[in-house]
């Protein structure tokens, strides 16, 4: 591993390992989004595929298992992620899975001179590398002519989310993504992150941006159960529905998360 950045991620998420996924089984927001990212990558035929930060293994299970005949390479910063990844590649005998330890700048140690025709990653961790430029120039190098990287991020301008954050009178949480450094999501735990905005992230490679998406524009962000509790079920999905129609327009860019999907 790169450097002691590095080590402070994989240890935060050791420990968001212990109950990632009944957190996450319990939030029908991420589940949604998720599968929005999901058909966003299967829309491409692929062979072989690179997932960064797969954390429990929730999507490179599921590629594995929805192309047997495809090769799907993993690398996760947290040890304890690996684990639990490896242990569902076991417990299916699933040949075509590899997962291995590591970030972006280890990817030629772990997987040497393979090349992909599908890259994703897929809630944030692009957000935590310690270079987003060198990352990026790495993916788009290992990327095979033709192929596509799907690449979500936490989004610097979430716009809905700084006026929640004012009207609660959380002017520090309304700017938080603002600052070089954001401390993530949670209020007590600080991992040093970054956000970017759509122009930072496309003027790190010379492939194109063929897509690019917002979600949870005026759907609530996957974090404020309360909101989410409160709005008849209705109303979410109006809102849901509404975003979807807006997400590839500059509104979009204000959501709070970001997917762009560039060509080589
Ligand atoms: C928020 S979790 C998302 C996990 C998974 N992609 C999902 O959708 O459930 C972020 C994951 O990325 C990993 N991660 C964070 N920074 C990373 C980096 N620089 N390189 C590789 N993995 C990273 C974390 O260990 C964690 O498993």
């Amino acid at each position: 591993m790169s450097d002691r950045y590095y080590e402070e991620v994989g240890t935060y998420y050791d420990k968001d390992a212990v109950d990632f996924e009944k957190r996450y089984w319990k939030n029908d927001s991420l589940q949604r989004i998720r599968q929005s990212f999901r058909e966003h990558v299967r829309q491409y035929e692929f062979k072989r595929v690179l997932e960064i930060g797969f954390g429990p293994g929730f999507d490179l299970v599921h590629f594995a298992q929805t192309h047997p005949q495809a090769e799907v390479y993993g690398l996760d910063i947290s040890p304890e992620m690996v684990r639990l990844a490896q242990e569902k590649i076991d417990a299916g005998k699933m040949s075509n899975a590899k997962v291995a330890c590591g970030s972006v700048e280890d990817i030629e140690d772990q997987f040497p001179e393979v090349k992909y025709d599908m890259i994703y990653v897929f809630f944030g961790a692009l957000n935590t590398v310690s270079d987003l430029d060198a990352a990026m120039k790495e993916l788009e190098r290992i990327l095979l002519p033709g192929g596509h990287m799907v690449l979500t991020f936490v989004n610097k301008w979430y716009i809905g989310g700084m006026l929640i954050e004012l009207l609660k009178g959380k002017p520090k949480w309304a700017f938080a993504r603002l600052r070089k450094v954001w401390g993530g999501y949670s209020p007590t735990n600080f991992l040093a992150s970054r956000c970017y905005t759509s122009a930072q992230i496309k003027a790190t490679v010379d492939i194109q941006c063929v897509d690019q998406r917002g979600y949870s524009i005026l759907f609530p962000a996957w974090y404020y159960h309360k909101i989410h509790r409160m709005l008849p079920n209705k109303v979410r999905m109006f809102l849901w529905r509404l975003d979807a129609r807006i997400a590839r327009t500059t509104l979009g860019t204000f959501g709070e998360y970001m997917l762009y999907d560039f060509r080589k």
